[in-house]
């Protein structure tokens, strides 16, 4: 498409990630026009490198309440009961709209699917597809789908710069090189910002692009200071800086172990303890990394972490595998309602970019490409509800600020594992917006809880229980959600 070129469309989508893929599908399914943008080719997006599962409650013994459980367990009272209630109970449902576009699951020796472990899981509930490549297939299974889709338009390379306002309705999207899509709603699936952290598990692309792009249309944004630190990241390899070793290798029982060579944690309890178990086991040695075991696991059987880790010369078969823990999901995001409603007409936003509190103060694994299909669905249906729209001019695009290598240490930094209000401050004057905002969400929480350590309020405060820091303006205020 030529520069200042205009296209019209019933949804347009900010993202390729598996939500924005899922969601553009469902609206394609419903016979609207839709344009999809995406800056990085498939392989750049954080669910192409997922290697985790979809949770859903599917065994004999499982029912979407016990997932419920767990979700909320893990969230350590922040999550938002109605979104996790969604999630739980319509995420079964959306494996089989899964496999009805031929996405193939892992099987069992009988041929059923077969269910993994993962930390904080009550029963074992999540589904893969090649091991750990299940975020890999997901994607290319669902670009196949919507390619066949004739009223799709995929802007590959494009890169959106600012939304389209018209009467404080989003009314669509300008693009960098300022062309420019208008549509009935826009949906954002940029991902999070973990890559804002120096040490992450995310493509480099995760630095918070479509949260900045909604705030400055006015939405508002909620519980940034929670970033949750993903335990098992390769450290000090060179060339596998943060890579991840996905939970489900735990789950099929890999150990822990400290440089005394004696196990420290559960390594199934929920991600924000066993990372704090393990930052405390560096500190307390001064050691850059603990020993993740995985001689009892049949490597085989997660290709893509066996074939990586024996490229940078670890066999797993046989030796200790160096990690600790790195920045791996935004729990925050743009406020959401149940269906992707932000609070401004016309924007919606899914998977790691929304912030519906599905997730609490701590994710449990493998809910979150649950949650993008699921969320990519209903916002879909939602979206198409909206108003025709006007037809002025779109406005000019506007230059993307990226943060400097300075802000990514400085966050990791002053915003990592354990926080303190001193450290947080330094960041309130970064050039880079969405560090400024973290911090203040993490400033205005003085409690520690789930993903957000303070050293300086080391104690959960239960009146802070249901209540999320909500960014409307310039400074956070905590509204209850249920
Ligand atoms: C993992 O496989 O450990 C990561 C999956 C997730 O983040 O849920």
């Amino acid at each position: 498409m030529p520069r200042n070129e205009r296209i019209d469309s019933d949804l347009v989508v900010v993202g390729a990630g598996a939500a924005g893929l899922y969601s553009a599908l469902t609206a394609a399914s419903l016979g609207a026009s839709v344009t999809v943008i995406s800056a990085t080719p498939l392989a750049q997006t954080a669910s192409y490198w997922a290697q985790g599962g979809l949770a859903a409650a599917l065994g004999a013994d499982d029912s979407p309440e016990l997932h419920l459980a767990d979700t909320e367990r893990a969230g350590r009272g922040l999550v938002r009961r109605s979104a996790a209630e969604v999630l739980v109970n319509e995420a079964p449902e959306m494996i089989g709209r899964l496999q009805e576009i031929r996405m193939r699951f892992d099987a069992d020796s009988s041929g059923d699917l077969a269910l993994g472990l993962e930390g904080g899981h009550s029963r074992r509930r999540i589904v893969h597809a090649g091991g750990s490549s299940t975020g890999r297939r997901l994607a290319r299974q669902l670009s196949a789908a919507l390619v066949r889709e004739p009223k799709v338009t995929i802007l590959e390379g494009a890169r959106a710069s600012n939304l389209w306002t018209e009467d404080g309705r989003v009314v669509g999207v300008v693009c960098e090189d300022d062309r420019a899509v208008r549509a009935r709603a826009t949906v954002i699936a940029t991902g999070g910002a973990a890559a804002l952290w120096n040490r992450t598990t995310n493509p480099p692309g995760s630095i918070g692009i479509g949260i900045m792009l909604a705030r400055s249309a006015g939405a508002a944004v909620a519980d940034l200071e929670f970033v949750q630190f993903h335990p098992t990241a390769v450290v000090g390899v060179p060339g596998r800086e943060g890579f991840l070793i996905s939970e489900a290798i735990r789950g099929e029982g890999a150990t822990l172990v400290g440089p005394d060579g004696e196990r420290f944690v559960d390594e199934l309890a929920p991600r924000d303890e066993v990372a704090r178990e393990i930052w405390a086991m560096l500190d307390q040695h001064a050691v850059e990394s603990v020993g993740l075991d995985m001689t009892s696991v049949d490597a085989e059987r997660f290709p893509n972490i066996n074939d990586a880790l024996m490229q940078a010369g670890i066999d797993p078969s046989k030796e200790l595998i160096p990690v600790a823990p790195a920045a791996h999901y935004l729990m925050g995001g743009v406020v959401s309602d149940l269906n992707g409603a932000t609070t401004v007409a016309g924007l919606y936003v899914i998977g790691e970019s929304a912030c519906s509190g599905l997730h609490g103060a701590n994710r449990l694994a493998s809910n979150s490409l649950s949650e993008c299909i699921v969320f990519g669905a209903r916002a879909a249906r939602s979206a198409l509800d909206e108003p025709t729209v006007s037809s002025g001019e779109p406005p000019s695009s506007v230059p993307l600020q990226l943060p400097s290598r300075e802000t990514r240490e400085a966050m990791w930094r002053n915003a990592g594992l354990v926080r303190d209000r001193s450290g947080l401050e330094q960041l309130l004057e970064d050039p880079y917006p969405l560090a400024a905002l973290v911090a203040r969400c993490a400033l205005a929480r003085e409690e520690s809880r789930g993903a957000h350590w303070r050293s300086d309020f080391p104690s959960l405060d239960s009146g802070l229980d249901s209540m999320h820091a909500v960014i409307s303006g310039t400074d956070p205020a905590f509204e209850h959600w249920q």
